[in-house]
């Protein structure tokens, strides 16, 4: 398949390092880590179909591409579509070729939205987008945690958190030292329900236990770094950050908490507790990414002291 003077083929599970050291060529203050890219291509979701490119020029790897949508069971059909370049072979004609050749695909299958990601300072990208027809249409916010210039603030609030759990008789542990064999059913169920309440366009679908498992076993992850808060026989909250093995900034993968438990605290305890385990751990940054219209975790993460960093823009277009 061409995509002007692109040749794309198939890519394989090891063109996943590629992939990886191509976007953190693209973006150096954001590096991807090639472990967790790699199994995550080896581990495919269920419900969802993905096709990925590897773009050639001279038989020299330049590029990389993909289209992916679930496989709808709701009325819309949103796909994403993808596509960028080695620094040095980037221009806005190829990320239009690019973009195009997956729309193509994703089009053949049924989308009816195009839905692409650029960062909001990325012209060239932002450029490509508009130029095809795209529009903005959600932020994702950025942020970044100093923990060495906020540690005793955070000290205090984990402290304060930790009294706050005690007197409602909530149990904030991790997920290795909890002995309940439903653990991960009941992390899941409570996982789907608060996925729900994330502010978003496209609908949402819920995941499959097999695909729940999948993504606690992905490499950035451990038992002993996954908290969560317990009340007797249910599983209330979970917030956990992901460690990049080989390369990357350590990153929270997740933070939620079941509806009968908002409003207490939870969240913020257990963001806590994964903060102050990277301290100890000797990490001196974290960072997170939330929907720019998500009020609670917003508020939860501007006090912890976080900064912002540059905006996730969602544009998309019809197909
Ligand atoms: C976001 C979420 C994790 C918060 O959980 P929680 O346990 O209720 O949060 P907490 O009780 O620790 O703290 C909520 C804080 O937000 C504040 N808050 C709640 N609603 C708010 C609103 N609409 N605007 C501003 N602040 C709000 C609360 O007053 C509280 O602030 P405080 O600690 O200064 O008193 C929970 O709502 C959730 O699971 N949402 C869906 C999943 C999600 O969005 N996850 C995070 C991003 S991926």
């Amino acid at each position: 398949m061409k995509a002007g003077d692109v040749t794309l083929r198939e890519a394989r599970i090891d063109d996943a390092a590629f992939a990886a050291d191509l976007e953190t060529a693209v973006r150096p203050d954001d590096p991807q880590d090639p472990v967790i890219y790699e199994d995550y291509w080896r581990n495919p979701e269920a419900n969802w179909k993905v096709e990925r490119f590897i773009g050639e020029i001279d038989g020299m790897r330049v590029a990389y591409a993909h289209q992916r949508h679930h496989l709808w069971e709701t009325p819309e059909r949103y796909g994403g579509v993808t596509g960028d370049l080695v620094p040095s072979h980037r221009t806005a004609t190829r990320i239009d070729a690019l973009l195009a050749a997956m729309e193509d695909r994703s089009r053949a299958d049924g989308t009816q939205t195009f839905t692409s990601w650029a960062w909001e300072n990325d012209d060239l990208r932002v450029g490509a987008l508009a130029k095809r027809g795209y529009r903005e249409k959600r932020r994702q916010r950025f942020w970044e945690l100093d923990l060495v210039a906020n540690r005793s603030k955070l000290e205090a609030m984990a402290a304060d958190s930790r009294k706050k759990m005690r007197e409602q008789r909530i149990t904030v542990l991790t997920i290795d030292r909890d002995d309940d064999p439903e653990k991960f059913a009941k992390l899941w169920r409570m996982s789907n329900e608060a996925e729900q309440d994330i502010p978003t366009t496209e609908p949402y679908v819920e995941g499959a236990f097999e695909d729940f498992m999948k993504w606690m076993r992905s490499p950035g992850l451990r038992g002993d770094r996954i908290w969560i808060a317990r009340d007797g026989d249910a599983i209330l909250g979970v917030s956990m950050l992901s460690y990049p093995p080989k390369r990357g900034v350590v990153q929270t993968d997740w933070t939620g908490v079941a509806r009968a438990g908002r409003g207490k605290g939870i969240a913020r305890a257990l963001k806590c507790e994964t903060v102050m385990q990277a301290i100890a751990l000797g990490v001196d940054k974290v960072r997170t990414d939330n929907d720019s219209q998500n009020a609670p975790i917003l508020h939860i993460n501007d006090t912890m002291g976080y900064r912002r960093r540059k905006d996730g823009i969602q544009f998309m277009r019809a197909a």
